[in-house]
């Protein structure tokens, strides 16, 4: 049997390698009588067909589920609190001009980190006012976006942005509504590269220096600027909400301290996004209920704490909504198996996409879980290795995984909970075209985004 080494402590042989966990899937994927994967009422095998592999399938259901989901449980646990709390959909998660009207049509609001996201928001029909626009470096251009499309807040990142938007504002004749970006000093538990409010990293003002109250007083005294109210973002998948109570009481300390010494009252506070989900057996995410109760909690008391009225709450979760929704459908095509130290095997599974669709592997050692979906199998599971067809080593989808030990080329292997961060941050490696994204529903498809052709990678090069 496997070796401990090799095989991570959280990955068991599966008892039946068809299973598919609940907590992986979007809600409406299923194996038929032939055991292959059906998803909206689309079986695998007439998608791969009709739009080929790689091929992001989104389920319209459960994506839309989820958004609603986040949306009513704010609403409900802060209906007494403060009469509601708004959910901006994190659009770097995964943005087009489709979902931005799905997100429109169930009453969500959308976080947009570029005038390229802006852009698909408006697109979709959300309206401006809905839109908060981030971003540590927004170009000209961007504010100048965003002040002409009239967003309902700019999130102002420094110092300098401050005289900037406001210059701006003042240039155009109209008040910019804008929020700031604290650094309150929390250190995630997840992965360097994405926890973002501790002090060695670039975003925000920073409260241990005293920044963030110099910035506080700076848009106060810009009558070009009306100051909604203080944000943070403490990082992404993050399941122990610890790290979000510590960042909620500094964000109120703040604003309390904002009413006693400049004498105004904030009416809003935004508290970000970055609620983990599952990607393997091992992840259990707390479901948006109990997200929001729980922060719902921690506001009220820490409002009571500073003696502050409850200020309207907004927070911006991106993965919890896209991630889940969404599988990437490859081909396998070579396998391979590689003896071990221990007596072990590990077998490669080749499919015909890889870093360039889905980077989160090689960037952040993220795990994901993989099944054949094209039929079901009576082989036994054996440790595998799903990797791309991308000229480096490091080029893996699935790191660990039991896949049957008969999967063979032609197969179609589907990877569960790629919705958010692999389309968005999907490259053209080797001049390899970026995969489709369509979204099934009720036995129907409809493309998100085509795929892209050789053609459209031409088009670039100068000649
Ligand atoms: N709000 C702000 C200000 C953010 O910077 C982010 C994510 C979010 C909300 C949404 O976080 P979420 O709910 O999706 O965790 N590419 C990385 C994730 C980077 C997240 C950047 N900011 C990954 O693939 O893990």
């Amino acid at each position: 049997m496997a070796n401990i080494a090799v095989v991570p402590a959280w990955l068991t042989p599966p008892a039946d390698v068809n299973e598919l966990l609940p907590q992986l899937w979007a809600r409406t994927v299923g194996r038929d009588e032939a055991g292959a994967l059906h998803v909206g009422g689309t079986a695998v095998g007439d998608l791969a067909r009709t739009y080929g592999t790689p091929l992001y399938v989104v389920d319209e259901l459960d994506f839309r589920s989820r958004a609603v989901a986040f949306r009513d449980a704010f609403a409900d646990a802060f209906a007494d609190l403060c009469g509601g709390a708004d959910v901006y959909y994190a659009s770097k998660a995964f943005i087009a001009t489709g979902i931005a009207r799905w997100i429109a049509e169930d009453g969500l609001h959308l976080d947009a980190a570029s005038a390229g996201e802006l852009d698909l928001g408006l697109r979709g029909g959300i309206l401006p006012g809905r839109i908060a626009l981030h971003g540590n470096n927004k170009s000209r251009a961007e504010i100048s976006a965003a002040l002409q499309a009239g967003v309902g807040r700019i999130v102002l990142d420094s110092l300098a942005e401050i005289d900037l938007v406001a210059e701006m504002a003042r240039e155009r004749g109209v008040v910019a509504p804008v929020m700031l970006r604290i650094t309150v000093g929390v250190e995630a538990h997840t992965h360097s590269y994405i926890a973002t409010a501790h002090e060695d990293q670039k975003f925000g003002l920073s409260l241990a220096s005293g920044r963030a109250e110099a910035a506080v007083a700076k848009i106060l005294a810009r009558p070009e600027l009306h100051l909604l109210g203080l944000h943070s973002h403490i990082g992404s998948q993050i399941f122990d909400m610890g790290g979000f109570e510590v960042s909620a009481r500094r964000l109120l300390e703040l604003h309390q301290k904002v009413e006693r010494d400049h004498g105004v009252e904030l009416p809003e506070i935004d508290l970000g996004g970055g609620y983990g989900v599952a990607y393997t057996s091992e992840d259990k995410p707390l479901q948006p209920v109990e997200i929001a109760g729980r922060l719902a909690e921690i506001v009220a008391r820490e409002c009571l704490v500073q003696g502050i009225a409850v200020p309207r709450v907004s927070v911006e979760p991106g993965r919890a909504i896209a991630a889940p929704s969404t599988f990437t459908l490859y081909e396998v095509g070579t396998t391979k198996e590689v003896e071990l130290e221990g007596g072990t095997r590990r077998r490669y599974v080749s499919v015909d996409g890889g870093m360039s669709d889905n980077i989160r592997t090689a960037l952040y050692d993220a795990d994901y879980s993989a099944t054949v979906a094209s039929r079901a199998s009576t082989a036994t599971g054996v440790l595998s290795r799903v990797v791309g067809k991308h000229c480096e080593s490091g080029d893996v989808v699935v790191r660990d995984e039991f896949l049957p030990e008969d999967t063979t080329a032609g197969d179609l292997l589907a990877v569960p909970g790629t919705g958010a961060y692999c389309r968005s941050m999907a490259s053209n490696y080797n001049q390899v075209p970026r995969p489709a994204v369509v979204a099934v529903r009720d036995g129907a498809a409809k493309v998100l985004v085509r795929r892209e052709t050789p053609e459209d990678l031409l088009a670039l090069d100068a000649g």
